[in-house]
């Protein structure tokens, strides 16, 4: 059973700078809420209540967040602002949380390695904040966890993208197991287009089994001079221990201004009235 869930969040996030100069980029919210708290909500709602931050420096606010702030609470008891905090309180009363920091930024599998301390010998979920994932009534990771329980083997999810993006991704190939599964051969960090194997594409959701570990210490360092969890991956994909997941809802790269905008127009208009200043109850 998985039970713990890492999230790497040490990157500086400069493509919304000066936004994040002093702010970690996983506080920017998507209308009210931070990225983060969406990822930890989408973690608990697959049964993962051990939360791992992989942090860096100027990422306090995050601590705080997942914390009590009993000034502000105290000063809103009683008033109808406290409902806004009914979430974050709930998240903080269901999971634990425990942080380690990444000192130097290596890449992603060097971030998910820094986290072995916090996740040790099990099978774990990743997720990348930035890929801001919904789907009702069960969550992205929900879908993968189901999925784990039947497979036993390391997950990830993938969906299409246009092929001239292939770049930007860990791109995967292999043989269809089923209408959404695809038993990976290879997977390759970020290909041009001209060499990639498909454009099925590698999106912020992982789960891991904890071999994964080994590996990441064994490989050398890939693209952009980094470890890669891709490169990692692709050697439990030799031996048949990967399957991709085209995941059903509907992903947001809020890495990019693009996708943040269209996340956050996505959840106004879902979860609020035009015009009010609360959402919904
Ligand atoms: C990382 C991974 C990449 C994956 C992507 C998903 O890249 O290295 O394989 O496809 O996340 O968002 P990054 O976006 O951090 O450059």
């Amino acid at each position: 059973m998985i039970r713990k869930c890492l999230f790497p969040a040490a990157g500086y996030g400069t493509r919304f700078l000066p936004a994040t100069k002093s702010m970690p980029k996983e506080m920017l919210p998507i209308v009210n809420k931070p990225l983060i708290q969406y990822g930890v909500e989408e973690a608990l709602s697959a049964g993962l209540t051990q939360i791992g931050f992989v942090t860096g420096r100027g990422k306090r606010a995050l601590e705080d967040h997942f914390d009590t702030n009993y000034e502000l609470e105290h000063q809103i008891a009683g008033s109808s602002k406290e409902t806004l905090l009914a979430g974050i309180r709930a998240l903080i009363e269901q999971c634990s949380f425990s942080y380690t920091r990444q000192t130097e930024m290596k890449g992603l599998g060097h971030a998910i390695l820094t986290g072995e301390p916090l996740v040790g010998d099990e099978s774990f979920a990743v997720v990348l904040a930035d890929d801001f994932c919904v789907h009702e009534p069960d969550s992205v990771l929900e879908q993968m966890v189901a999925l784990h329980e039947t497979h036993g083997c390391s997950i990830v999810a993938v969906e299409e993208v246009p092929w001239e993006k292939t770049a930007s991704y860990g791109i995967v190939s292999g043989e269809a197991v089923g209408d959404d599964l695809v038993r990976v051969t290879t997977m390759v960090e970020k290909p041009e287009p001209s060499v990639a194997a498909s454009n099925l594409a590698v999106i912020g959701r992982y789960l891991l089994t904890p071999d994964i570990f080994e590996i990441l210490k064994s490989i050398p360092p890939g693209r952009n001079g980094e470890i890669q969890i891709t490169d990692a991956l692709n050697e439990q994909a030799k031996a048949g221990q990967v399957l991709a997941y085209r995941f059903k809802g509907r992903r947001f790269d809020c890495g990019s201004i693009e996708g943040f905008v269209a996340a956050t127009n996505y959840i106004y208009q879902q979860h609020y009235d035009v015009g009010e200043n609360y959402p919904r109850p």
